[in-house]
């Protein structure tokens, strides 16, 4: 049953996925599109009106519709987390979706804005910040926290009692120790396995995961 209304931020694959995981799999109703006025290249999409995000606050009330941003990893989550935080600090409330195929425990506590998919496994005493992407097949270990604005793509295993740092972005088939701190800014590359700590805004690959020499908001094009 479709309890509330949504408004999808973005007119891209990601966009595109959120309609249908939304509308398939979640108690909102996805009303229309925004994006920057800039972006506009068609009125509709998916049958449903395109307005530009300039122009939200006249079309639509703040009571009655949440947002939620389909933007990707670019830019090491930070052109998601832009638009998040404009649109936050002009007073929007956020959706998030959690899949009906997720194994979410009970007290496992999530965020605005997140977009958790089928097949991941989050247990007990976890917590996942505002703005997370977890695509799918994911294991979250028990006392796990993940800060704002990440992005765990696929088959990653992050062990227990473990803290991933804001922005970071975790690349598919990674593994994380027990007990493991990444650092903000991080990006961990595909099927590296980090068995220590992270310095800030650092680009490790490999096993046992090496920093690389350029820096992850450098790779990124961060400024
Ligand atoms: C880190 C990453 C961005 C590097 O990509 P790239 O710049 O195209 O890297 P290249 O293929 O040019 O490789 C550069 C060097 O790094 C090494 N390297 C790249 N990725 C590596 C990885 N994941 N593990 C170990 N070494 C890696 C290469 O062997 C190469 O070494 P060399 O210079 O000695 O030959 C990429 O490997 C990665 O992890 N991408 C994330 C993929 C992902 O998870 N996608 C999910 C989308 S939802």
């Amino acid at each position: 049953m479709k309890t509330k209304k949504i408004l999808i931020v973005g007119t891209g694959e990601t966009a595109d996925l959120a309609y249908e995981y939304f509308t398939y799999d979640s108690e909102y109703e996805v009303c229309g599109f925004c994006v920057n006025r800039q972006y506009i290249k068609e009125n509709q999409k998916c049958g449903l009106n395109i307005t530009a995000i300039e122009d939200i606050e006249d079309k639509y009330d703040k009571e009655k519709y949440h947002l939620f941003v389909a933007i990707a990893s670019s830019k090491l989550n930070y052109d998601r987390t832009k638009v998040y935080n404009e649109l936050k600090n002009k007073g929007w409330k956020f959706a998030s979706y959690i899949s009906s195929k997720a194994f979410v425990w009970h007290n496992a506590q999530i965020g605005e804005n997140c977009f958790i998919l089928e097949n991941n496994t989050i247990q007990p005493f976890t917590k996942v910040g505002n703005n997370v992407t977890m695509w799918s097949s994911n294991h979250l270990g028990h006392r796990s926290v993940i800060k704002d604005n990440c992005f765990i793509t696929s088959h990653v295993v992050i062990s227990g009692f473990c803290e991933i740092g804001e922005n970071t972005f975790i690349g598919v088939n990674s593994t994380i120790a027990d007990n493991i701190k990444i650092a903000k800014d991080n990006f961990i590359a595909m099927s590296a396995v980090v068995n220590k700590n992270t310095e800030e805004n650092g680009l490790y690959t490999g096993n046992p995961a090496k920093k690389a020499g350029i820096s992850a908001k450098e790779y990124f094009g961060v400024l």
